[in-house]
């Protein structure tokens, strides 16, 4: 059959099995543009609506059942869906008032649970996405040094501000050099002038850092990177390439900044600084700290961290301002995660994500399909299309998102709700053994469907 049909006749299953989630889309659409909270979310010829979720498993309204492996971009609680722990820290906050504007005790106890995954925090503030996290570092970083321009990793996604919606994922026709690339802007709507304070690099390379640094000497106020690129892809960083970020980094004056967004208490207590054994000057976090709200902490040396400080001087160098920061309701939620969250469960992550990733490679070698795996604890992407290591965006980029498509069509027929039109997976400890079975068996189904 050829690929046409194949996709074809899975819509036509999905349709068949869907009838209430293309109801809903119908009236959403009227109001939400595309009948969605964002572009990734969309699916051709309709989202799934989804009823109710609970640990591992998500129901949508027309009542068929899944293993859930999206986990809403791993925004979903590292506990599973509605965790009783975080049930039950949110209902009592929820008695004792949703906003203050003040300083209040339980604030101590989630920066404590914080700073102890992350030693290098001196201080910090916190935030409600991983977004504002990131313009705030970067505003820090250009106080801290004087200077505008940033370097920012090609194929790399920081949030949708405008200063980092650059390269995200550009065409590469259309992007010059691997070792020197253009920015690209992520779409209308970011303004030129963006492009001029945003540097563009490659992952994993840090002679083409260097020569980057050397031509805009004295000129770069910060270096942020993903250290595990996971745009559409998961990129693991290699052997010392990170420590070398943060020596040039120092070596020329800028402000390393590691945006643990996704990586942050997800794929080691923690997180890629502790995997990786990094220590940079900033450190910015999101999703799995939150518990399931509206996430967002930045922080690192306290020297940086004292621009936005008082210190007798008025208003502090640079403000960080916003009427729900440090919600009570994010530090209720994030600290009951936390707290369950012990280094053991981060042995259970990784084995289930290893046996996830052993068994994609087998059944892709036993269906003849071309594709790359790479994991890490709790999180995997299949790259469809691609025969060798993903070391960078660009060797990633001829990646078959046509097969990525079908694969999440039939892997909804097996029984998982991967990402949208994607082909990764991002685990809890909600997850059980048998859970790990089904999304084992269901993959070998889904891509059975495909060859
Ligand atoms: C690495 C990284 N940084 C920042 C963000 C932005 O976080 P948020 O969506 O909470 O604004 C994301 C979101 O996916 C991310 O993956």
């Amino acid at each position: 059959m050829s690929d046409q049909n194949v996709l074809e006749e899975l819509k036509a299953d999905y349709r068949e099995r869907t009838p209430g989630s293309k109801a809903i889309w119908e009236e959403n659409r009227n109001g939400l543009v595309d009948g969605v909270g964002s572009q990734p979310r969309y699916v051709e010829p309709y989202p799934l609506a989804i009823e109710s979720a609970s640990g591992s498993t998500i129901r949508d309204v027309d009542g068929n059942e899944y293993v859930d492996v999206f986990n809403c971009f791993g925004g979903v609680p590292m506990l599973g869906h509605a965790p009783k722990a975080v049930r039950n820290a949110v209902g009592s906050q929820l008695e004792e008032g949703l906003v203050y504007g003040h300083p209040y005790p339980k604030q101590l106890e989630y920066t404590n649970a914080l700073t102890d995954r992350y030693p290098m925090i001196d201080r910090l503030r916190l935030a409600n996405s991983g977004t504002e996290a990131n313009m705030n570092a970067i505003r820090l970083a250009r106080s801290y040094t004087g200077r505008s321009k940033i370097v920012k990793i090609e194929g790399t996604y920081h949030g949708s501000f405008d200063d980092v919606f650059v390269s995200t994922m550009p065409t590469v026709d259309d992007a010059g050099t691997r070792e020197a690339p253009t920015p690209r802007p992520n779409g209308a709507g970011v303004p030129d002038s963006v492009l001029e304070e945003t540097i563009v690099a490659p992952f994993n390379d840090p002679e083409a850092l260097e020569s980057i640094l050397h031509a805009h000497e004295g000129e770069i106020a910060a270096i942020i990177v993903e250290p595990v690129p996971m745009y559409a892809t998961l990129v693991e960083p290699r052997d010392g390439y990170l420590q070398d970020v943060s020596s040039l980094a120092a070596e020329h004056g800028a402000v390393f900044v590691v945006d643990e967004v996704k990586t942050g208490c997800r794929i080691a207590y923690g997180g890629a600084c502790e995997y990786y054994d990094l220590e940079p000057d900033l450190v910015t976090l999101g999703k799995a700290i939150g518990g399931g709200l509206p996430a967002g902490a930045f922080g690192g040396d306290a020297e940086i961290m004292r621009e936005m400080s008082f210190q007798g001087r008025g208003r502090g160098n640079t403000e960080n301002v916003g009427t729900y920061n440090a919600n009570p309701l994010l530090v209720s939620a994030g600290s009951a995660v936390l707290e369950e969250l012990t280094p053991e469960a981060y042995d259970r992550l990784e084995a289930h994500s290893e046996r996830i990733a052993a068994s994609f490679e087998d059944v892709l070698r036993d269906e003849g399909i071309t594709a790359t795996v790479q994991h890490l604890p709790s999180v995997g992407y299949v790259h469809f299309g691609i025969d060798t290591d993903v070391t960078d965006y660009r060797t990633g980029s001829g990646q078959r998102f046509d097969t990525a498509i079908q694969y999440w069509f039939a892997a909804l027929e097996a029984g998982i709700l991967p990402p949208p039109k994607t082909s990764a997976w991002y685990l809890t400890t909600a997850h059980t053994d048998a859970d790990v079975d089904t999304i084992v068996e269901a993959n070998k189904s889904a891509l059975a469907a495909l060859s």
